[in-house]
């Protein structure tokens, strides 16, 4: 079955709120004519409205980098998933590698917050990948597995419609090394398995999986020509329009 490729900017903490205009602006009128990809874009919080602003009425989605799993309350510096709805968010990164790893974030932290933007009706863009040390002990798909089942497990079939996946390796994010497409084959065939006996072949099939880290205008169509690569999460080579804009067009 065909699945519709997805090409997202992950801007992290990075650009201002005139950055996220001039970019929306600039994609709109540069991505009309070669883009058959669906586009999503992930400012910092701060600067969503203004990138969703630009945006509107347009086929470019905004989404969040992260959310917190309660509704509203006394969580000092937390951003909800009605708050992201508000601003013109649609779709929200969970449980990306730099919020496990840097922040701290654990696998129960990241399988509530997936249950709280798909009860909000937002899109999770849910992260997982393996450190080198993982791949070099073999035990790549071992780590993974066990990302995924601590939030499957958690899930229905009708949560699971909901979600994207993204295969994010730690070991080549931002840091210039990209897994070849027959690494990043590999472990979307065996992530696309874990769907599978969890949740049946034909919901399977169905859900996306996009791979992250260190995507650039160089190696996209080798990575995105694949069958089993659904998209791209494009942190570095997405703060220039120019670059992002070329990633997406090689979207076959
Ligand atoms: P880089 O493309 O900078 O390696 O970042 C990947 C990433 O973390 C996207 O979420």
């Amino acid at each position: 079955m065909s699945r519709a490729k997805l090409v997202a900017a992950n801007w992290k903490m990075q650009k201002s709120i005139a950055g996220a205009r001039s970019f929306s602006e600039r994609l709109v009128a540069g991505a009309a004519d070669d883009v058959a990809c669906e586009i999503v874009l992930f400012p910092p919080f701060f600067a969503l409205p203004f990138a969703a602003e630009k945006l509107k009425g347009t086929s470019i989605a905004v989404g969040a980098q992260d959310l917190f799993w309660e509704k509203e309350g006394a969580y000092t510096g937390e951003i909800s998933a009605g708050m992201i709805v508000e601003a013109g968010g649609t779709f929200v990164i969970v449980g990306h590698s730099e919020r496990r790893h840097v922040i701290g974030e654990t696998n129960e932290v990241i399988a509530k917050k997936l249950k709280a933007a798909i009860e909000a009706g937002l899109t999770p863009v849910f992260c997982v990948g393996e450190k080198i040390s993982h791949r070099e002990a073999g035990e790549a798909e071992q780590f993974v597995g066990e990302q995924l089942e601590s939030a499957l497990s958690q899930l229905s079939a009708s949560d699971l419609e909901r979600i994207i996946i993204a295969y994010e390796p730690v070991w080549a994010i931002g840091t210039g090394k990209t897994a070849t497409p027959e690494d990043a084959v590999e472990m979307h065939r065996f992530i696309r398995g874990c769907l599978s006996s969890r949740f049946g072949s034909d919901l399977s099939e169905r859900t996306r999986i996009l791979y992250g880290g260190s995507v650039k205008p160089e190696n996209a169509a080798d990575l995105l020509r694949e069958k089993e690569i659904d998209g791209a999460l494009v942190g570095g080579a997405s703060l220039d329009v120019d670059s992002f804009i070329e990633i997406a067009s090689a979207a076959p």
